[in-house]
């Protein structure tokens, strides 16, 4: 893939307003995502699934259209695909929905982003569940040999990352959904950082559910889906209710649709919707494997920059070959937010620092203050990290 060409589709970027390493809190919108959001205000403009007259019926046709494109992008079924407004959304539904009368375990691991682990919390304080957490190691690693130890007849659900947000480093799903699967308990994937930047294929995965976001894969702000196996989905409580998610509503007595409907109550956000279909299309056409194979690139000679500025320490394990372009790191003598920000004011260079909402894995890598993240994408470049890299041995010295 040509990053180089690519980059002209994105206004931000073709403006030359930043280096932007900070894909994995939001993307940049390439023009075509713009464009299809604009078609329908400009081309339709009304509600879905509602109104007979033929504007509405356009509408119904776009964000249905757009439903089978996002399911395909994750090879599932149009009907398997519920509208969330993002990923946090989606682990709620589930976690908040799911039926713990026979069993109460939630299985997670210290490594989730926050939006997975206050759910369970939640559900643990109102008495609910009960959370234990799979062993990671101080690396990012999974203690592979503890998890068929952990997972038992009483788990009802296993609820994980796919990639992580704070090591970009993925978690080992074929052995955890087997097992879980082996022991009758279900599996809820958290793919923000995943779907994004590997072909995730939720049909051989296996697992239960997964949730992902449109604005981690260039789509709009606002628009996520919670893709699930049909009878996993109708074994789910109702969640937000209302118009639409019902066949009929008598004082005292609903009649709820069947799922994905059941679970999309209100207007929706048919424009976002429609804009991610287009980010789907813009993935679908690089290619995959052509955007793993980049940030497998990218990931390498990141690593190799950061790691030879003196003073720098990475974490999670820098030899994973499963891990995604993204980086967290420290420079002795320099607060996280200090670089973050002398890298903006220096050379535009657009970073997140902090705990990146993953306080108890950023304790657990052993940065329990924080770090400094660089996240990449298919419209980053080779130079850009070598510009990066010299922008850094600048802020070290500070340090040293
Ligand atoms: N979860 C997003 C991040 O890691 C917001 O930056």
């Amino acid at each position: 893939m040509d990053a180089d060409r690519l980059r002209e589709d994105f206004p931000i970027l073709k403006a030359g307003k930043a280096i932007y390493f900070d894909s994995a809190c939001t993307t940049l919108k390439p023009r075509q995502v713009l464009e299809a959001e604009r078609a329908y205000y400009e081309q339709a403009s009304g509600c879905a699934g509602r109104s007979a007259h033929a504007l509405a019926k356009k509408t119904s046709e776009m964000f249905e259209s757009s439903r089978e494109k996002a399911a395909a992008f994750v090879n599932a079924a149009p009907e398997e695909l519920v509208w969330v407004k993002n990923t946090t959304e989606a682990l709620n539904l589930v976690i908040r929905s799911f039926d713990y009368s026979q069993r109460k375990k939630i299985l997670t691991t210290r490594l989730e982003h926050h939006s997975l682990l206050l759910p369970i919390m939640e559900q643990q304080r109102r008495g609910i569940v009960k959370m234990e957490l799979l062993k990671t190691n101080p690396d990012g690693s999974f203690d592979e040999q503890s998890i068929a130890a952990t997972i038992d007849r009483s788990t009802a659900l296993v609820a994980i990352h796919h990639t992580t947000n704070t090591t970009g480093m993925r978690a080992p799903l074929e052995k955890i959904i087997k097992i879980a699967h082996d022991n009758g308990a279900a599996v809820l994937i958290d793919g923000a950082q995943g779907v994004p930047h590997s072909g995730v294929d939720f049909r051989r995965l296996g697992a239960d559910f997964l949730a992902f976001s449109g604005h981690k894969m260039l789509g709009p702000t606002g628009i996520g889906c919670l893709v699930g196996k049909s009878e996993s989905l109708e074994k789910l409580d109702s969640f937000i209710v209302g118009g639409e998610t019902v066949e009929s509503v008598h004082i005292g007595k609903v009649q709820f649709m069947k799922a994905p409907k059941r679970f999309e109550g209100g207007i929706q956000n048919y424009a976002g919707a429609i804009g991610l279909a287009a980010a789907c299309d813009y993935l679908s056409k690089i290619g995959m494997k052509n955007v793993e194979e980049h940030e497998k690139k990218l990931a390498k000679r990141m690593i190799e920059a950061v790691q030879s500025v003196p003073g720098a320490a990475i974490y999670g394990s820098p030899s994973s070959e499963k891990r995604s372009a993204l980086v967290s790191f420290n420079l002795k003598g320099v607060k996280h937010h200090q670089v973050a920000l002398m890298c903006d004011s220096l050379s535009k260079i657009a970073l997140r620092s902090g705990v990146f909402c993953a306080q108890p894995a950023m304790e657990s890598l052993g940065a329990p203050e924080g770090a400094v993240r660089a996240s990449l994408y298919v419209y980053n470049t080779e130079k850009e990290i070598s510009l990066f890299k010299e922008t850094l041995e600048k802020i070290a010295k500070l340090g040293n």
